[in-house]
């Protein structure tokens, strides 16, 4: 299919437009594509989830839009629900990952303004960092490729090395007032740091009363196995920002905070027209009603452990083609040996009818939708042996 000329040329697109969706597959010309990309971690109850589709039939029927000057059920009920299911008191909701790590950022800086340290307002970040495509967020992440061209960039920010605890502790000043990290680096190649990492992130922001962000647009909502991934490593942040998964594919994003963390936050300060609109919440809701049955979350620790066990055995039998399997749960990386173009790869799954996800460091992202059996895990693990052999 020919991408029109019309829209502005800022994405690279595979040539495959699909009709519709059900479940783990997508469908294109008649041909079935089991999804193992989830729209990058999107669609993490597959395509046209029934509960979902219910969720959001009905609220369309009934209301779709009010301003953030009125009151919401829908609004209201969600919010309790997920911020009764972390570490935090508030939540504030957006329409994207950008916006809710802008979000975080400016929390950030205000509490320390709030709590006389307007001095405090730079924020350690880390290399390879992906935190989304607003000037604020190419700053923080300080990647060069995503900057050039757009500078200057915003001050504030100092980007250390990701993994590096003495980095992080050289880089810390009087005026530092946060770090903010993903806590496994999606775009750059699913990078997972040690847990000791993360854990000794959280010491030093107490030490220094420092506030620890954590951008779990891409890791959030599930994926690990976990609600998010601050559990995963036994370490509560002040701050998350999740977009992506929270609503299967309804556009929305949310920063979740701790009282203190928040403190900044008061009545003008932030806002935005659609974030928390009744149809981004009563899919939301539905999406995470789900997530919280039983088993459902066990379900991603355990397939994602076959899936991944299944892969090192693909490397052991292909190791001129993977160097590596890296990941957590439901985000997994392939690390395609050096001598081979990974998106090349990426098409061959697709002409074989598996799609997957290319990301930095030449690493294939594997991120199917969270429903997955073990049954999907074959079916995939199948095509790539096959597409490998080819
Ligand atoms: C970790 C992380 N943060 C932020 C973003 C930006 O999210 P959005 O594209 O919804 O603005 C992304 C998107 O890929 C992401 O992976």
């Amino acid at each position: 299919m020919i991408t029109s000329q019309k829209l502005l040329p800022v994405h690279k697109r595979f040539d495959i437009a699909f009709s519709h969706g059900e479940g783990m597959y997508l469908f294109s010309d008649g041909k079935k594509y089991l999804d193992f990309g989830a729209g990058i971690a999107v669609n993490a109850l597959g395509h046209c989830h029934p509960k979902m589709v219910e969720a959001i039939t009905n609220q369309a029927k009934k209301l779709w839009h009010v301003s953030n000057i009125y009151n919401a059920n829908e609004l209201n009920n969600y919010a309790e629900k997920l911020v009764d299911n972390t570490f935090a008191d508030y939540v504030f909701f957006c329409n994207s990952g950008a916006e809710s790590v802008e979000c975080a950022i400016k929390m950030i800086r205000r509490h320390f303004f709030v709590n006389n340290q307007p001095q405090k307002n730079c924020i350690i970040t880390f290399t390879g960092a992906f935190h989304g495509r607003t000037i604020a967020t190419i700053s923080a992440a300080a990647k060069k490729k995503y900057l050039e061209g757009f500078e200057p960039a915003l001050p504030g920010f100092d980007n250390v090395e990701f993994g590096n605890i003495e980095a992080v502790k050289k880089a810390i000043d009087e005026n530092t007032a946060g770090i903010l990290i993903e806590p496994i680096q999606g775009e750059e190649g699913i990078r997972v740091p040690d847990k000791s990492f993360i854990q000794e992130l959280r010491k030093i922001c107490d030490e220094k009363n420092l506030l620890l962000a954590f951008d779990e647009v891409q890791c959030g909502m599930g994926r690990t196995g976990h609600l998010f991934a601050y559990e995963y490593y036994g370490v509560k942040p002040d701050i998350i920002a999740t977009a992506k998964a929270i609503a299967g594919g309804f556009p929305l994003g949310a920063c979740l905070a701790t009282k203190d963390a928040a403190s900044g936050m008061t009545l003008g300060v932030h806002g935005t027209t659609y974030g928390g609109n009744p149809m981004a919440m009563a899919v939301a809701d539905a999406v995470l009603s789900v997530m919280l049955e039983k088993d459902f979350l066990e379900n991603v620790k355990k397939i994602g452990a076959e899936l991944k066990s299944e892969l090192e055995n693909l490397q052991k039998k292909f190791p001129d083609v993977i160097d590596e399997v890296r990941g957590v749960g439901l985000m997994l990386g392939i690390k395609i040996n050096q001598k081979i173009e990974h998106t090349e790869l990426v098409k061959k799954f697709i002409k074989n009818g598996l799609l997957t996800i290319p990301a930095g460091d030449n690493v294939i992202r594997i991120l199917p939708p969270l429903i997955i059996s073990l049954e999907h895990v074959g079916e995939a693990v199948e095509k790539i042996r096959l597409t490998l052999s080819e």
